[in-house]
């Protein structure tokens, strides 16, 4: 392929890539822009595989490389379950830091490589600043990972005098980096990339572990963001215009994202990134912990709970994680379907962080076929609360309980939540008392208005429509 239809596949895949980020901003044609993004990225593969800079001697590597990743890719993504993807989308998070490591250090010691001069310090910045970002980016994300599998527990480590030692470890990065800039050659510039490269891998893992589990949707978005800047920083060091303009799309996405997670959460940025939401007085978030009784609670049955929905005019359904756990969906939507036949107006009340992924309760709603315009996001429907006759919440947890606004000494106080409590009756669809992904306590279980219906999320869905058809 010469230069010029390279050059044309690149411009083709850039305008592809803004579409596909253009798409993925609305429910409705986020199907599009997932294609957009499909398509562009074949296309930037092929122009750079089959491009002018790969020699045919290399092509042979670069074909076997595609074809053992790409199966490893295919297989994971057949096998992954919808619970699992958020732990998968951090691994892969993680393979970018480390491409990000790898090329630096093959350009750093890539004899065909001749710069002089100011060219010269530019690519060695590039190989220092780009091997940082992604080794970060790399550690980081193998704890979010673990984090995120419940492998490590929730709660986060502080260690003693931990923003010194962050400070420490920069300033060691800096005067490393005007060592490796200072280096004549290869060998004397060597030690200097491997002592930062480790502090940045040591930092990664410091950084992650110290953040509590409420905040855990903050760190997701924000090591997708450094990917997308470890991929731009790859790119500046291949010299590849493609990379560094896809790197710094996913880059200021995932900041853009950050952002509005931050806000969700009531949260700041930098306050988040120093730890400890979360922290104080909640549980650590292990699978299974049970909070302790704060008082009696109302169980109803799956009959009783047909009754109330058939009877009430307003239904409001706030899913959670455990929706996505028991696969729910489906079940779900039939529900819906047929309480709207009768006459009830039913919406979805859907909270910013529910779930373990941006957007995950959209894409199995969606999934469900759900119409997207009975799908409301919380600022749009937590003033109906008062006025609905049941609030049905599908194994959520953290995102509607109430010591968030409460109980100023929460680990999650100031955590905006849907006020569920606020309708005539609200209804708890969960298998025990225990606490959610935050571990903290919840007092809407114990509130008068509030009934517990005990069980997998599914198994008491499909008795509830039986009854509501019957
Ligand atoms: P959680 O607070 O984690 O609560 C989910 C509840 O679902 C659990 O209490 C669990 O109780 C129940 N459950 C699990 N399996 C179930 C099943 N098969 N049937 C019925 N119930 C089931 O979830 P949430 O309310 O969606 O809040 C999300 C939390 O995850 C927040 O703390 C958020 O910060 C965090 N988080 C979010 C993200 C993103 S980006 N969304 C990323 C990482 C972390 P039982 O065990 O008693 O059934």
């Amino acid at each position: 392929m010469s230069q010029s239809l390279a050059t044309v596949a690149y411009i083709g895949a850039t305008i592809l890539f803004i579409l596909s980020l253009g798409g993925l901003s609305n429910p409705e044609t986020s199907r599009r822009g997932n294609l957009f993004g499909m398509i562009g990225m074949a296309l930037a593969v092929l122009a750079t595989v089959f491009g002018p800079r790969v020699s045919p001697s290399g092509l042979a590597w670069i074909v076997g490389a595609l074809v053992i990743g790409g199966g490893i890719g295919l297989y994971a993504a057949r096998i992954v379950k919808m619970t699992q993807m958020p732990e998968l989308v951090a691994l892969m998070h993680s393979l970018v830091g480390l491409a990000a490591c790898l090329v630096g250090f093959a350009s750093y010691v890539d004899t065909s490589i001749q710069l002089e001069g100011a060219e010269k310090a530019i690519h060695e910045v590039e190989i220092y600043v780009g091997i940082l970002i992604g080794a970060v980016t790399f550690s980081g994300s193998l704890i979010a990972f673990g984090k995120l599998a419940g492998k490590i527990g929730g709660k986060p480590l502080l260690l003693p005098a931990r923003h010194w030692l962050n400070l420490a470890a920069l300033l060691v990065v800096i005067w490393f980096g005007r060592e490796f800039l200072n280096a004549h050659d290869v060998q004397a510039g060597m030690p200097a990339l491997v002592v930062m490269t480790v502090i940045a891998l040591l930092f990664g893992v410091h950084m992650v572990m110290a953040i509590g589990g409420a905040d855990m949707p903050v760190v997701v978005s924000m090591l997708n963001s450094y990917s997308g800047w470890a991929a731009a920083a790859t790119g500046f060091m291949l010299s590849n215009d493609l990379l560094i303009v896809t790197g710094a799309l996913v880059g200021s996405s995932g900041a853009i994202l950050s952002y509005i997670m931050c806000n969700a959460m009531n949260r700041n940025f930098i306050s988040v990134i120093a730890g400890g939401f979360g922290s104080g007085g909640g549980a650590p978030a292990k699978k299974g912990d049970a909070a302790e009784p704060q008082g009696e609670v109302v169980p109803i049955s799956a009959a009783e709970t047909a009754e109330l929905l058939r009877e009430a005019k307003s239904v409001i359904i706030v899913p959670g994680y455990g929706m996505a756990v028991a696969q729910a969906q489906h079940t779900v939507y039939e529900i819906t379907q047929t309480l709207r036949e009768k006459g009830v107006n039913v919406r979805f009340a859907i909270h910013p962080v529910a779930g373990r992924m941006p957007g995950h309760m959209n894409v199995l709603l969606a999934e469900a076929k759900v119409p997207y315009d009975i799908v409301m996001e919380m600022d749009e429907i937590n003033e109906d609360f008062p006025d609905a006759d049941v609030a049905m919440v599908i194994g959520a947890n953290d995102i509607v309980n109430p010591s968030a606004l409460e109980d100023p000494a929460s680990p999650i106080a100031g955590m905006p939540v849907l006020e569920v409590w606020k309708a005539k009756t609200s209804i708890v669809m969960k298998r025990s008392m225990a606490s959610g992904y935050a571990g903290v306590d919840n007092p809407l279980f114990y509130k008068e208005n509030n009934r517990m219906l005990f069980g997998d999320a599914k198994k008491m869905l499909d008795e509830v429509l039986v009854t509501l058809k019957g």
